[in-house]
Parts: C-alpha cells; sequence; structure tokens
C-alpha cells in the first residue's frame, strides 16, 4: 500500500445529516462501513437517504438497497422532505433496488453469501460511491445457515471496502437487543434513541464507535426538519 493511499483515507465523506459531521471529526471516511441502528420510526432510513442526496448533490452515485420495504413507497414517504430525490431518482445519480421482492420470492432460502453477492451484483456498477442498505430486521427468518453470518459479513464488508464505496447499513434494534455482528464488524456504529419522558417523546442520537476518528459519544438531540434529521450539539434533555 502506497502513503498515497493511506493519506486519502484523511479524506471524509459529508454525512448530509446537518450537525453528525461535527460530531464525528467532520464527517465518515471514505470506503468505510457504518452501521445506523434504532427501533422502528427512529429516523434509520431518513438518515440513509440524507446520505444519498448529499453524495448526489456532489456529483456521486449512489444506490440504495432495500431488503424489506418497497423502493416506492421509501421515495414516496421522502418527497415531503426538502431532499430533491426525484430529481435524483430521475437522473439516475441515486438508484433504488428492491431485493426485497428478491427475497420473499426466491423459494428457496438463500445463504447469507448468496443475500451478500445479490447485494454486491446491484452495486457493481461504475461510479457508484455510496451506498445504503436499508434494512437487516428480520433476515434471520429469511436467510438460512444463520451461523455463519458472521464470515459472510465479513467477507462482504472486505468486497464494499474494495469497491471504495462508502456504506451505511441501516438495522432495527429493539430496546435490550445485544450486540450483534453488524457492531463488532462495522467501522462505525451510530444509535439513535426515543424514549418518554414526561409524557413527551425524546429523540436522540448516540455515536457508539467510529474507528479512526475522535468521536464525542454522548447523547445529542435530534429533531425532524423540512430537511430531515438534524443533529444538536447538546443532550436531548
Ligand atoms: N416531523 C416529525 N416529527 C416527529 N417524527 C417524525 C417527523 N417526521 C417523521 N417522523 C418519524 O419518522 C419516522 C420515519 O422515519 P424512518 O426514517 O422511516 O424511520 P426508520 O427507518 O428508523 O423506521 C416516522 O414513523 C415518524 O415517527
Ligand atoms: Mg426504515
Amino acid at each position: 500500500m502506497y502513503v498515497g493511499e493511506l493519506l486519502k483515507s484523511l479524506d471524509r465523506v459529508p454525512s448530509g445529516v446537518p450537525g453528525l459531521d461535527d460530531i464525528i471529526g467532520g464527517g465518515f471516511l471514505p470506503g468505510r462501513v457504518y452501521l445506523v441502528t434504532g427501533p422502528p420510526g427512529s429516523g434509520k432510513t431518513t438518515i440513509g437517504i440524507q446520505f444519498l442526496v448529499e453524495g448526489a448533490k456532489n456529483g456521486e452515485k449512489g444506490a440504495f438497497i432495500s431488503l424489506v420495504e418497497n423502493p416506492k413507497i421509501i421515495i414516496q414517504d421522502m418527497l415531503r422532505y426538502n431532499f430533491g430525490l426525484l430529481g435524483y431518482v430521475k437522473s439516475k445519480m441515486i438508484t433504488f433496488h428492491d431485493l426485497g421482492s428478491y427475497l420473499l420470492r426466491a423459494e428457496y432460502k438463500m445463504s447469507w453469501t448468496e443475500l451478500f453477492n445479490a447485494i454486491l451484483k446491484a452495486i457493481n456498477e461504475e461510479e457508484i460511491k455510496r451506498v445504503v442498505i436499508d434494512s437487516f430486521t428480520s433476515l434471520e427468518h429469511l436467510v438460512k445457515d444463520s451461523e455463519n453470518k458472521r464470515w459472510a459479513l465479513g467477507r462482504f464488508i472486505r468486497a464494499l471496502q474494495e469497491l471504495e464505496v462508502t456504506t451505511i447499513i441501516t438495522a432495527e434494534m429493539l430496546q435490550g437487543d445485544s450486540y450483534t455482528d453488524e457492531h463488532y464488524l462495522a467501522d462505525g456504529v451510530i444509535v439513535i434513541h426515543h424514549f418518554m419522558r414526561n409524557y413527551q417523546m425524546i429523540r436522540a442520537l448516540q455515536v457508539l464507535k467510529m474507528r479512526g476518528v475522535p468521536h464525542d459519544s454522548n447523547l445529542k438531540r435530534i429533531h425532524f426538519t423540512e430537511d430531515g434529521i438534524q443533529v444538536y450539539p447538546e443532550a436531548p434533555f
């Protein structure tokens, strides 16, 4: 490996989430894989779309791999934000890949390796710089050989790094869930929390892990705005 290549890793990939880059030292590291996890409705998909829109704004192509939901519904839900998503979809700066229907249609249970290969095939198109895989929820029921997951996932992450794409994987996390293979293998883990306090829903974000980057792991207040999720520098309460 050349020094130039190592220094390239000092570049940052802006997340597209206002306020987030400030607590992760300027942005994500290029070519790395990040996990965004949290309960249902916490904003994981929204953060994924913000990440792809930020790239598209700067001429970087992005791919959204949907493993569960219908991409049409995701696009519809995102139209109420000022992302200009439709324009990027039309110009193919952001492409949506419906692997969910493929997974559900398959007459046999595929292995993790087969699933990961299908994802790689979808993104193995030139020029893609940003990838979102949404979400790793409940796939255990659709996939066989669950015990091989960690190895298959490790190989998959290696393959993503070789493609030099920066990736966000989302995963549902319910309260009290233990850490999963994704937590151990990802280069960074961002957890979105929501909880009730004085009859009010408090939403917060926490950078649990961020390899190679000095970061602030305290809970930060987040808010849904017309521009998507925004992270504030202060505690949620
Ligand atoms: N203006 C808003 N105020 C509060 N919550 C909102 C607002 N807009 C969207 N949400 C929440 O965002 C959720 C959708 O976010 P999404 O990114 O799809 O979550 P996830 O992917 O984690 O399930 C909605 O279910 C809703 O709870
Ligand atoms: Mg979602």
